[in-house]
């Protein structure tokens, strides 16, 4: 908690203490991994091609109980959702110089898992409401070399999976769903992860759930499973031992995720939906607590679908506030407000994006492909103007709040919407 900042009207902050940090371990998940350290066993994989190539007893059930309650007919977890990403494009086949168009507002792992492949990232604008990626700058940037669309349910909000679909349908494109930050969205009816060739989540230490580190892929293609299974567990290996001779140009990694952990998923299962109801919670009393004040829009929800707050978004408008984000969020903060963000990742204006592989870089590795891919300022305007000006974020996966903590983040909201001419 920052103390540093004087508050509004004398200097006394609305929230004077820290709030809870997110936890959803209990003893449950304890004694779980306390049994698989009794058995010694901590991890049950080998990279050959034998009855242990699919990992230990956690991992398979772990695995199992997944595909059960996502509906889907695969699920491979792996050590990491990056993992998982990289996992996904290998196992999509493409070759170098293939361009796959994502969005910027997604975590880097999502577009550093296709530059891992020698593929090209292609960056779509987003949409200004739902922050996910925009099908209609998507279908601008196709061209015959473009061979995906990996979308990105971003803070809990679905992907328009209609339009995205056709698109897919319509140039012959694999969908690929990055939904790190979306368990248990759903889109008509069904979770999100799943809706094109293959998906997954993260289950890293700020999730609704989470095992420390670690993913699960999902995907209802038995041949897609297969090479995600052999990139797990180093398809090179398995090939030159055993019998999964149609792999044979695969190569793999050690993405294999542990019995602990797996020992620990199972568990933190069986309470996400408590998790993520705690979390829609919120956002309903942040809702109606903040619904009055101007010049602040409050998150919308995609027809059809619903939304799993991994962060709960808000747009300012600094016209009509006549004041600018940043004065409006140190003044928030000083009120005692903790997890507040006023940018997301806008991802093509990193420096690695800027310099290193920019068009015109020494470094830049597809000119190799003839291609002249610009990730300068001002091709996702939408993305950069909330960037720059008006995205305003309260991470509220970062902690267990409870009803009184919001009530006092509303207030803090309302002393500095009422005190707003003297911020
Ligand atoms: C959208 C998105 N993609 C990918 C990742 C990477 O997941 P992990 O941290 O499990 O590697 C994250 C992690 O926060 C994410 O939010």
């Amino acid at each position: 908690m920052k103390k540093n900042i004087l508050a509004l009207n004398g200097g006394k902050p609305i929230i004077n203490y820290s709030f809870k940090i997110s936890n959803s371990i209990d003893r449950k998940d304890i004694n779980s991994v306390v049994k698989v350290m009794k058995t010694g066993v901590l991890s049950g994989f080998v990279a050959s091609d034998n009855e242990f190539f699919r990992g230990g007893n956690e991992v398979r059930k772990f695995e199992n109980l997944w595909s059960k309650y996502f509906k889907v007919k695969f699920s491979v977890s792996v050590n990491s959702w990056t993992s998982g990403l990289i996992a996904c494009i290998g196992a999509l086949d493409f070759e170098p110089g293939d361009e796959i168009i994502t969005t910027p507002w997604t975590m880097c792992a999502t577009a550093t898992a296709i530059i891992h492949w020698n593929c090209i990232p292609v960056f779509a604008d987003i949409e200004p409401d739902t922050f996910c990626i925009d099908p209609i700058s998507v279908e601008k940037r196709i061209t015959k070399k473009t061979k995906a669309i990996l979308a990105v349910d971003i803070f809990g909000q679905s992907c328009d999976y209609i339009r995205l679909m056709k698109l897919a349908k319509k140039y012959n494109l694999k969908l690929i769903c990055d939904s790190a930050q979306s368990i248990l969205t759903t889109f008509k009816g069904r979770y999100v992860g799943g809706l094109g060739d293959i998906g997954g989540y993260s289950l890293n230490y700020h999730k609704h759930i989470n095992t420390g580190e670690g993913g699960v892929i999902v995907t209802n293609n038995k041949n897609y499973a297969k090479k995600l299974y052999a990139i797990r567990n180093h398809a090179e290996a398995i090939v030159a031992k055993g019998t999964k001779k149609e792999l044979t140009n695969m190569i793999g990694y050690n993405f294999r995720m542990g019995e602990i952990e797996a020992a620990i998923g199972i568990q933190q299962l069986k309470k996400v939906k408590k998790r993520v109801k705690l979390k829609q919670n919120i956002a309903k009393q942040l809702n109606i607590g903040l619904k009055n004040l101007k010049g602040l829009k409050l998150p919308k929800v995609r027809k059809h679908s619903t939304h799993s707050y991994y962060l709960y978004p808000m747009i300012l408008n600094p016209k009509i506030l006549g004041v600018s984000r940043k004065k409006i969020f140190k003044a928030l903060e000083a009120e005692g407000i903790q997890g507040l963000t006023e940018k997301y990742i806008t991802l093509h204006l990193y420096p690695m994006y800027q310099k290193k592989i920019a068009y015109g870089s020494k470094n830049f590795p597809w000119s190799y492909f003839g291609k002249k891919i610009s990730y300068k300022k001002g091709i996702c305007p939408v993305a950069e103007n909330l960037q720059d000006k008006t995205f305003l974020g309260l991470q509220i996966q970062l902690f267990d709040l409870n009803k009184k903590d919001v009530d006092r983040i509303i207030k803090a909201f309302k002393k500095v919407w009422q005190n707003i001419d003297d911020i």
